[in-house]
């Protein structure tokens, strides 16, 4: 993703009611912040956050949370949900949905073994220089992470346009004890997938005729 710092972008996040500051003081105690003990499901990489706040609305029996480490990005994330929300009846806004200005490589700080239901990757940034494999995010270096805050049953959820992105993750994610389950190399063309949720980049993609993938891993 390109980046841009907007000035103030730190502030605008720290003072946010969207964000859980401090999130390791919510290890083990996640059901406490939403005031319930449904499911609570993690998208790695949120970017501007589109994904989660149509499917925090569609699952309201669900929690979710978002991670995203820069805040410039976080921010604008923070605006349009602000919009969404200012424009829906107070009845109809939902509180099960929480933003984490973080980096993934801190996921064991922020929560405790079983914790987490369900992890989307959704477009993650490919670190296409061998030496960056460790960075990507399907890489067995994070695929232990999520194997540490996973419940027992819980899915690990990924989709791509970069197909050597997903064909080295189709390799690299069972090498590091996964089964993959499900495996589409043309989502948008599976009659299946007719409940799924676009991500902001998933629509600039798909729009431009490029295919898109998704794999679903489990251990
Ligand atoms: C290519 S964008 C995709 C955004 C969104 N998921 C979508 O599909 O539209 C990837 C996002 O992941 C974030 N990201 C990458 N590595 C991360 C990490 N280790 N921790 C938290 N966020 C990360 C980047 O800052 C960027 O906003």
């Amino acid at each position: 993703m390109r980046l841009r710092h907007i000035p103030g972008c730190e502030a605008f996040v720290e003072k946010s009611l969207h964000v859980v500051r401090e999130p390791e003081q919510y290890k083990g105690k996640w059901a406490a912040l939403f005031g319930n003990h449904r499911p609570i499901d993690l998208e790695i990489g949120m970017g501007k956050g589109r994904f989660l706040r149509e499917l925090s609305m569609r699952r309201r029996e669900r929690n979710f949370l978002g991670l995203e480490r820069y805040a410039s990005v976080m921010m604008k994330a923070i605006q349009r949900l602000e919009r969404e929300q200012e424009m829906l009846p107070a009845e109809e806004r939902c509180g099960n949905l929480k933003f984490l200005c973080e980096d993934a490589g801190r996921l064991t700080e922020f929560f405790e073994r079983g914790e987490i239901s369900e992890i989307y990757l959704n477009f993650s940034d490919p670190w296409p220089k061998a030496s960056h494999a460790n960075r990507r995010l399907t890489s067995p270096r994070f695929m232990r992470l999520y194997d540490q805050i996973l419940a027992p049953e819980g899915r690990v959820e990924f989709k791509t346009d970069n197909r050597a992105l997903f064909d080295w993750s189709v390799e690299a994610i069972p090498q590091a004890g996964w089964k993959l389950v499900s495996l589409s190399y043309d989502l948008h063309g599976d009659p299946a997938a007719m409940d799924n949720v676009m991500t902001e980049y998933e629509e600039k993609f798909s729009s431009r005729g490029q295919k898109i993938c998704k794999l679903i891993a489990v251990r």
